[in-house]
């Protein structure tokens, strides 16, 4: 039967293997050449380039522990499972299913064997793994300082008041650090959780930064680094939430003001109604451009865009792809911080179906820019 005949004259059954995403092949055993492929569906047929019927299923599938599934289950006539790792420019992760059916046509045997790619379960299982790890770590470092001076204020500095009031202040400073680092990933997993659910509220862009930069104040004025807000015509409203704006507007002018000299001035601006090339173009000479985050060209057709630029000491090319992702900090950089302000960024910007895009040269600044569709 033709491809085009299985997905209009065969029999319904056979119509709905044929749409499975997954690759479903009913092998026939007993022939001389070994075990052969009586049918792949679509997906099958796709996976391993074969045509319809007859080829050896050793041409087209090489992974020896599958083989020697098949080899059990017509042996033992009882069903099989193994998962393998198929080799290419990216290996991906399988399970195979071998099921024996009994007798086939003929004096042959035939099994089903079905295939689960398996490679996105393992990721993000990876990905939880490597997650959990790093909060331990980044939570350790504080607690294990502040179990060391709790030992040493029992024993050494017992008696001595001023190494007391010292330890004390920086046990205090520490207890503060874990907090924030809870506070964050608190935060990080709320915003996670409603990450598929689209704001529903208006903001006015131009007021929330308006309310960071007064809020920031005294951190700027503790620094020496002047924040200067530009903005042109209006209007700046978007569709949002605005907590979360503001927090992730809050992150990316502190970290402005974190990472500059002092004496130095971080402009930030806003532009109403761009269109998304407008809004994803970048803005700084001599920079390297990144894209941190891109909207579905769909998502809208106006855009009102927050421009934060610092005359800090700027990132180096290599870090910029991973700076959102969780605890990356560059390194030789001291700030204190947890590393999860700019992952909170992306995952509120990805809710409000926004962009975000980095530049930055080396000793001359950093620009971060986030869009958002326009009301
Ligand atoms: N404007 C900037 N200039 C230079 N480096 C920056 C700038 N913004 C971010 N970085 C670098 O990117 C890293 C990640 O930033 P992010 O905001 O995610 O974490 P953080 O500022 O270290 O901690 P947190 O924001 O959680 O308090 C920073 O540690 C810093 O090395
Ligand atoms: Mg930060």
């Amino acid at each position: 039967m033709s491809e085009a005949a299985l997905l209009t004259d065969a029999p319904p059954a056979q119509r709905i293997l044929e749409l499975l995403p997954d690759p479903v092949l009913l092998v026939r055993a007993g022939a001389a050449g070994g075990p052969e492929i009586a049918y792949g569906n679509q997906a099958a047929r796709t996976l391993f380039r074969i045509e319809l019927t007859g080829a050896p299923l050793g041409a087209a599938l090489r992974q020896p522990q599958v083989l020697e599934a098949i080899e059990e289950a017509l042996a033992t006539e009882a069903a099989v499972e193994v998962a393998f790792e198929s080799i290419g420019v990216q290996p991906r992760f399988w399970r195979a299913f071998v099921r024996p059916l009994g007798e086939g046509e003929g004096d042959g045997r035939d099994l089903v064997l079905m295939l689960r790619d398996e490679t996105d379960a393992r990721r993000t299982e990876r990905m939880r793994a490597d997650f959990l790890a790093n909060a331990s770590h980044e939570l350790r470092t504080p607690l294990a300082s502040l179990a060391g001076f709790v030992e040493t204020l029992r024993t050494h500095a017992r008696d001595d008041k001023d190494a007391r009031e010292r330890f004390l202040g920086i046990m205090a400073e520490q207890a503060g650090r874990m907090a924030r680092l809870i506070d964050d990933l608190l935060s990080l997993s709320r915003i996670e959780l409603n990450e598929h659910i689209a704001p529903e509220g208006t903001v006015d862009l131009a007021k929330a930064t308006q309310d960071v930069a007064d809020a920031i104040r005294p951190l700027t004025a503790d620094r020496g680094v002047a924040v200067v807000l530009e903005t042109g015509p209006g209007p700046f409203s978007v569709t949002g939430d605005r907590d979360q704006l503001v927090q992730v507007i809050q992150n990316l002018v502190e970290n402005a003001v974190k990472y500059s000299a002092v004496g130095t001035t971080v402009r930030v601006k806003l532009f109403a109604a761009e269109s998304l090339e407008a809004a994803r173009a970048p803005s700084r000479e001599g920079a390297v451009a990144l894209s941190l985050l891109s909207p579905d060209a769909a998502s809208s057709q106006s855009y009102v865009t927050l421009r934060v630029a610092d005359a800090g000491r700027g990132i180096a090319r290599q870090h910029l792809p991973r700076l959102s992702e969780r605890f990356y900090r560059v390194e030789g950089q001291r700030s204190g911080g947890t590393g999860l302000g700019l992952a909170i960024v992306k995952h509120i910007i990805n809710r409000h179906r926004g962009g975000i895009l980095v530049e930055s040269a080396e000793g001359q600044g950093s620009t971060f820019s986030i869009y958002l569709p326009a009301v």
